[in-house]
């Protein structure tokens, strides 16, 4: 009897020891949740019927992307979408901190909880990849990674479908997937209402192709429930940009890949390979997202040596004045281009010697300490609609009225940079070729920026702005600019995904509407509501050249069918509420010369310590304060859109203990943005830490504040 007792003990205790260690492999296998550090986000990855991979992310107990399903789809190899199975999960974190050299704020922390999920086909050919899912306290980014592809086997992506499925039919902040151009107003409907095929046929854009219902990113949304997501991309590196999917009816939104009519496919990589970050960012004020490091945290730290010989900089430009029609860009006109000898000059041509030098005199009598001269160079009687324009431009043949070197030599000797000025007019493949020569003589004058365009259709025929190969070309570029110590400022760019993390040559670019559109734009230029909506949508995914500082508000007399749609104090305020190492002060001179209110422009700084969003909401206001990293000083922007307002701040965020005299640029009292945009007031206060500070916005207004530390 005590034997048999002792035989069922020993038996139970073998089973008990089996079930405890088949639960145990079952639950490591099952544990595929990942919390955020404040553990307020959570992601669970999990493999659903038929072997299909799928996420989830929930906020506290709130879900916000129900089961959304990955995969790929390849040319000749059956998709990656079923029969899969999870064979490992690790995980990992970290809590570090890093600069930036220029930018937003000096200390990044960066701070995230990681999990690698590793999954293999379960029938032939037993393909495997990994789920890498990094989660932070501002947002999630989840990469695809194809580690086991040997070093010369290609593969060629159709499509990726990565699905976010939105539990519901949240406000939607949208400009639509064009695979050209993200020079589109800021649409605000629900999920429901997002028909971006509708604007297929804007006539102010040289170039668009929208094919799907689809958008760019960052989008962004708000839940009814009061929660802010944007969804966008970091590193985006040899791939092609991702728009989204638009689902009207089940909000199951899915990225769709933009392509190549050329090449019939979207991505081509050779060997192991990781897809770019996938981002959700998740702010429970709107705010939040502005202040959100996710994207720059998604990407490589920095992999440039020595890079002081750039400098942030407000900078003045031969340029505005081509948009109003007073100048123009080339030396000669159109119908006299083939016969060019240098002859025939029209007389309009705007980059002369003589007024970039009248030019550099003014930056340098006020605190500007840049000079972009647009025209200069041979080609302008053949850039836009014309179909050869492959070797137009070559980058070193000034027209004969411009003495390039003199100029710089001039801006040298008054504090003033040149930045070179390289229109490609949309032929990346001649800009190629002359990328080392052209580089080469910005090298031997001193050159450190240039500001690039990419204006019209891609030539090649059949690539777009935005697919593998301009991804490709547009990092190139970069990268060779950074050997020859020059900062990039891209226009017609492809969107930012916090590369200037590992390249701060990336300084900044435009990918939006900007202010140039007020000049021409058929449809009565940018809105009030503009940059209300900019600072939530596209300053997520980094810094804007978008040009404010427009005091000419009526364009008078020059356009008369044109106009900037906001008061002035908001073109004022706009230089903190955007953020870029360079901010132009583009009207013509004659616009500033003894106004007032150009001191705010002189003052203001461009490079920050620290940024504070004190307060707002997508495309209706925002209210940020910066502060200076060289003075400690302190600015303020507030902007609104086509509704005044009154806001209370609390002056939390200057030092304690100090006396600050505050200077306000502020709306008059009966300023409106097209009545009376130009109707403003200069007070000036003393202030403290944590006093309380009222702000009156006219309609589609503004307030722009200095705070001088009082010595
Ligand atoms: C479009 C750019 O956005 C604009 O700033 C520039 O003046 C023209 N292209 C010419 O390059
Ligand atoms: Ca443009």
């Amino acid at each position: 009897m005590k034997t048999k007792n002792y035989f069922w003990l020993i038996t139970s205790i073998q089973v008990f020891i089996v079930f405890m260690l088949l639960t145990s492999c079952q639950e490591q296998k099952l544990n595929t949740v990942l919390k955020s550090p404040d553990k307020k986000l959570s992601v669970e990855f999990i493999s659903v019927e038929k072997g299909q991979m799928a996420y989830t992310l929930k906020f506290n107990s709130a879900l916000l992307i129900d089961t959304s399903f990955v995969g790929f789809e390849f040319q000749e190899q059956a998709p990656l979408a079923e029969n899969l199975e999870i064979v490992n999960v690790t995980r990992d974190e970290a809590d570090e901190s890093w600069e930036m050299p220029w930018g937003e704020q000096r200390k990044v922390r960066n701070q995230y909880n990681r999990m690698l999920v590793e999954i293999r086909e379960t029938i032939a050919p037993n393909r495997a990849f990994q789920m890498e899912f990094k989660l932070y306290n501002d947002g999630l980014g989840f990469r695809y990674n194809f580690p086991n592809i040997s070093e010369d086997q290609e593969t060629i992506i159709m499509d990726e479908n990565t699905h976010f499925k939105l539990t519901g039919d949240h406000q939607a902040w949208w400009i639509p997937g064009d695979w050209d151009i993200y020079e589109h107003l800021y649409h605000h409907t629900r999920l429901s209402e997002i028909d971006a095929i509708a604007l297929r046929n804007h006539n102010d854009l040289a170039q668009s192709y929208i094919p799907e219902n689809a958008v760019n990113t960052p989008v962004t949304m708000k839940t009814d429930a009061g929660l802010y997501l944007s969804f966008h991309e970091a590193n985006l590196t040899d791939y092609a940009g991702m728009t989204i999917k638009i689902d009207t009816k089940n909000f199951n939104l899915v990225s769709e890949l933009v392509g190549s009519d050329r090449l019939g496919y979207k991505v081509k990589r050779v060997g192991p390979f990781q897809t770019p970050w996938r981002t959700v960012q998740v702010s429970e004020t709107a705010g939040g997202l502005i202040e959100s490091n996710l994207i720059v945290n998604l990407n490589e730290p920095k992999r440039l040596g020595d890079i002081s010989w750039f400098e942030p900089t407000k900078y003045v430009g031969i340029w505005w004045d081509m948009h109003l029609g007073t100048k123009t860009w080339d030396y000669a006109s159109t119908q006299d281009m083939n016969t060019f000898t240098g002859k025939k000059p029209h007389g309009k041509h705007g980059a002369t010697t003589e007024y970039a030098k009248e030019m550099i005199d003014f930056a340098s009598e006020n605190n500007i300490h840049g000079i972009l001269v647009e025209g200069w160079n041979t080609g302008w009687e053949h850039w836009i609609g014309f179909e050869d324009r492959e070797g137009v431009f070559d980058f070193v043949t000034p027209y004969p009225d411009y003495d390039l070197k003199e100029v710089v030599r001039y801006g040298k000797s008054k504090g003033v940079e040149l930045i070179m000025h390289h229109e490609t007019s949309a032929a990346p493949r001649t800009y190629d070729q002359q990328l080392d020569t052209a580089f080469k003589l910005m090298q031997s004058l001193g050159i450190y920026s240039v500001k690039t365009g990419y204006v019209g259709k891609i030539i090649p025929k059949g690539e777009y702005h935005h697919g593998q190969w301009m991804v490709n070309h547009y990092r190139r570029v970069l990268e060779t600019a950074a050997k020859y110590d020059i900062a990039i400022n891209a226009h017609e760019p492809i969107k930012a995904t916090g590369i200037r993390r590992t390249l701060p040559n990336a300084i900044s670019r435009e990918g939006l509407r900007g202010q140039e559109f007020n000049a021409w734009a058929s449809d009565g230029g940018n809105p009030p509501n503009h940059l209300p909506t900019v600072a939530f949508t596209r300053m997520l995914s980094g810094p804007i050249d978008y040009t404010p500082g427009i005091f000419d508000i009526k364009l008078k007399p020059y356009k008369p069918d044109n106009q900037v749609n906001t008061t002035l104090a908001h073109q004022l305020a706009l230089y903190v509420v955007i953020n870029s190492p360079i901010q132009m002060v583009p009207d013509l001179m004659n616009a500033y010369k003894g106004h007032p209110a150009f001191q705010f422009i002189r003052d203001v700084a461009v490079n920050w310590e620290q940024t504070k969003v004190l307060n707002g909401e997508v495309g209706e206001f925002v209210t940020i304060a910066r502060q200076d990293r060289k003075s400690g000083n302190w600015f303020l922007g507030a902007i609104t859109n086509e509704d005044a307002r009154e806001m209370e701040l609390d002056l939390d965020f200057l030092e304690a203990g100090k006396t600050y005299t505050a200077r306000l640029y502020l709306d008059a009292e009966d300023a409106h943005w097209d009545d009376n945009p130009t109707a403003y007031q200069i007070v000036n206060k003393e202030v403290k830490k944590g006093e309380l500070f009222k702000l009156k916005l006219a309609e589609g207004g503004g307030a722009a504040v200095s705070f001088m530390v009082k010595q």
